[in-house]
């Protein structure tokens, strides 16, 4: 394998540019703006049980990726000497007495259900409206951010060529080949290429790829009061995310608004109400940051993995809500297609040829 073009420098693009390199493969990358990639936006959940995910390939994608998490962030701590935050917590998810009627399947609630004594008891401090819900041991979370750092500073240790500030702006092809990305500073040409774009991946190939907004903020735990969550709640209106430095991460709305930037008054006053709701004691805590973010969200809400209409191009975009969990198993099946020409089974369930008829991309 020549060189490869990672176009994407957000945490999808990070993790197959380093699996690549730790393949002995040359890798540059082309990042737009790394604060801006999804990965700055999200809280880090790894909650492919905890988002109620029905049985189906994309069920078994994720769980793949999580049990990856715990020796993929171990590799990445070692080699960095950074904290990515993994912490493997287990997620809560409480439903309200009125809702628990139409609460999940009899199988489900054998395995993980909490009536309202054990919830109350597993986590004090939740409203007195909270009467039973779930508890998913096996899910977790990573620190988002720490892990994109983490992520960066591996690739340039590597000697990965990470070019920041650059965004792609289309491909130029010739017959089943892409031949260069174009760019604002010029064009870029590499043996095969990635598009590992995100919300932008559109502007680079016409992929059925939309932004879906997020809007988030966090507070924090004041100083001398222990930090009485312990692990993620993920509610029906809000998930509440808390770091072990006592910062809780609130999230998020979902929005079809475009790329239209900032915190909204509607946005902010919706999430803060769910969750002084949910947990009341967060009601005086001080508040740290607000920020946002553009999920990558396909018109099924999975990904686009694997082969693309040119032969050396490879699709790694439309992570959705679960782009942070997904990172591991991409970049592993994402390097084993590119490198070994081996495509594991899953990857037949997320061809971009699923939107061939319906979204125009036979077109390109
Ligand atoms: N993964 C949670 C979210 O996208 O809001």
């Amino acid at each position: 394998m020549g060189e490869v073009l990672v176009i994407g420098g957000g945490i999808i693009g990070l993790a197959i540019a380093l699996e690549l390199k730790q393949q002995g493969v040359a890798v540059t990358v082309l990042s737009r703006d790394f604060k801006q990639a999804a990965a700055h936006a999200a809280a880090g959940m790894l909650a492919p049980q905890a988002e109620a995910l029905p049985p189906s390939p994309f069920l078994d994608l994720c769980l793949r990726s999580r049990a990856l998490y715990p020796s993929w962030t171990q590799h990445l701590e070692e080699q960095t000497g950074l904290s990515t935050g993994y912490w493997a917590c287990g997620i809560l998810q409480p439903w309200y007495e009125a809702a628990i009627h139409g609460k999940r399947s009899a199988e489900a609630e054998a395995e993980h259900w909490l009536d309202r004594t054990a919830i109350h008891q597993h986590q004090p401090g939740l409203s007195t409206a909270v009467g039973g819900g779930y508890w998913f041991p096996l899910d977790a979370q990573v620190d988002n951010r720490a892990l994109a750092i983490a992520l960066w500073q591996a690739a340039q240790a590597a000697g990965i060529d990470i070019q920041e500030g650059i965004p792609a702006t289309s491909l130029k092809t010739q017959a089943s080949r892409v031949t260069a990305v174009i760019t604002s500073t010029g064009e870029w040409q590499a043996d095969h290429y990635v598009l590992a774009g995100g919300a932008w991946s559109a502007e680079v190939l016409p992929v059925p790829v939309s932004p879906q907004k997020g809007q988030m903020l966090s507070v924090q735990v004041p100083s001398g009061e222990a930090l009485s969550l312990q692990q993620v709640l993920f509610g029906s209106e809000i998930y509440m995310v808390p770091r072990r430095d006592g910062l809780i991460v609130l999230g998020a709305t979902s929005e079809w608004v475009g790329f239209s930037p900032g915190n909204t008054p509607m946005g902010v006053n919706t999430l803060l109400a769910a969750a002084i709701r949910l947990y009341p004691a967060i009601a005086d805590y001080p508040i740290q940051e607000f920020w946002w973010g553009f999920r990558p969200t396909t018109p099924d809400e999975l990904p686009l993995l694997g082969s693309s209409p040119y032969n050396n191009l490879t699709l790694a975009t439309g992570h959705h809500r679960n782009g942070i969990l997904l990172a591991p198993i991409t970049a592993r099946l994402i390097t084993d297609w590119i490198v070994q020409g081996q495509a594991d089974p899953l990857l037949d369930y997320f061809h971009y040829a699923r939107f061939q008829l319906k979204d125009g991309i036979s077109g390109l």
